[in-house]
């Protein structure tokens, strides 16, 4: 076969396309996402984060037996094998969640073998799916406790994903208005086209790797602070601002030194992130619950200020912009925030896995190589 040879060269692939794709349509002027043809805001409105699960991966909305059967086989998979769980306790406890969270995922994989070579058949698809959505959070939470010396809990079969979830961080019965908002989030977070960790499980699942080790090098990818890291750094910069009127002078000297502005701005939205929007709006339903924090006061400062100043621009706030803010003021830890988008965008991920399956090509792009040529090989006690 022909290999055609494109000779310009495209900083970090922008707008090339590297797959054909059904899983979730993105247009960044007018402000849309939606997820198989479902607008997001529909999803977030009335769906639950299992059920956008089986949405992504599978293609349609679940009939009702359907979904009854997922979501008790994704509550029945949770437990880790207790060496699993002793993996996660000999990590150091300084260790970023996000490194056990990659090296947790992998080890599962070695608990869960393929069958035989080659690519998985659909049965053993949906085992490797289950297991996954429903074990990453039960990593995630199992290091958390053990790094700050606590045993790990149990998982409960009776919750949802995200109720389960803050129940294994604190042991404690989840507020059902902080439950709802942690699920919508998962849901926002769970796929967006082919960004750095989707295209990193794709390149690992074309070489027919097992999914948790597409799963891993995918959490990999997202752990890196110019992709999933942002929202940390959000909370960072509401704190170090500090105060609502300490907001346009900060924004100011940012714009006059040529730095970026957490939270604002995205490689295809130009206008504001439809998953901002609902997540602005839930946060100020868990606030009038739970009561306020300083920094949503700021935060909304910072959007009228940015809008001002590079609205013209289309720079107006992102996912991450009021996802931190939340997790936050329910008591998440910072470095939670990260591991917490991996365990909801791990649906999107399998979605990609299992579509690239079902005409897989191996990745081998090209390259322009600008070395030099024609050197020769200098003895160790010639060189200077
Ligand atoms: N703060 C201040 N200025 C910003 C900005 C921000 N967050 N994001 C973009 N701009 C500026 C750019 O510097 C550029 O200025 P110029 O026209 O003078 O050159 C202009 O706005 C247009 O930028 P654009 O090309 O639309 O964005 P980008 O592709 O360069 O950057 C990001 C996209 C996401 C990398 C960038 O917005 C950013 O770093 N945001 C903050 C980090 C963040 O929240 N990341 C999470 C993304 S989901």
């Amino acid at each position: 076969m022909e290999t055609k040879s494109l000779k310009e060269y495209v900083p970090g692939l922008a707008g090339v396309p590297a797959v054909q794709s059904r899983i979730s349509y993105v247009d960044g002027f007018q402000g849309l996402l939606s997820y198989r043809g479902i607008p997001i805001e529909q999803l977030a409105e009335r769906s639950t984060f299992a059920e956008t699960a089986w949405l992504l991966i599978f293609g349609n909305l679940p009939t009702e037996a359907e979904l009854a059967r997922w979501n008790q086989e994704l509550a029945e998979h949770r437990k880790l094998k207790y060496q699993v769980r002793d993996v996660m306790k000999a990590l150091p406890e300084g260790g970023h969640p996000m490194k056990a969270l990659q090296a947790g995922t992998a080890v599962l994989g070695m608990f869960y073998p393929p069958e035989g070579e080659g690519a998985y058949d659909l049965a053993h698809q949906r085992e490797a799916i289950i297991r996954l959505i429903a074990k990453l959070p039960t990593l995630v939470a199992a290091f958390h406790r053990t790094r700050r010396g606590d045993d790990p809990i149990e998982p409960r079969d009776d919750l949802d994903i995200a109720s389960n979830f803050l129940w294994m961080l604190s042991g404690k019965e989840p507020d059902p208005v902080a439950a709802r908002l942690m699920d919508v989030s998962l849901i926002l977070h769970a796929e967006h086209s082919i960004n750095a960790s989707t295209f990193s499980a794709l390149v690992t699942a074309a070489t027919l790797a097992d999914p948790y080790t597409v799963v891993s090098s995918a959490v990999g990818a997202l752990a890196g602070s110019l992709h999933g890291g942002a929202n940390e750094r959000v909370l960072a910069m509401l704190r170090e601002i500090g105060s609502v009127d300490r907001v346009l002078p900060y924004v100011d000297q940012k714009i006059a030194s040529g730095a970026k502005i957490m939270g604002v701005g995205h490689r295809v939205y130009k206008t504001k992130d439809p998953r901002a929007k609902i997540l602005q709006q839930l946060a100020v339903r868990l606030f009038e619950t739970m009561g306020t924090t300083p920094l949503f006061d700021i935060a909304l400062e910072v959007e009228r200020v940015v809008a001002a100043r590079l609205g013209e621009k289309g720079i107006c706030p992102n996912v991450d912009f009021y996802s931190g803010i939340v997790y936050d003021r329910m008591g998440i830890p910072t470095d939670l925030f990260t591991p917490i988008f991996a365990i909801s965008r791990v649906a999107g991920w399998l979605a990609h896995w299992v579509e690239q399956l079902e005409d897989n090509k191996l990745f081998r792009p090209t390259q322009i190589y600008v070395g030099e040529q024609g050197r020769a090989y200098v003895p160790l006690a010639e060189r200077t």
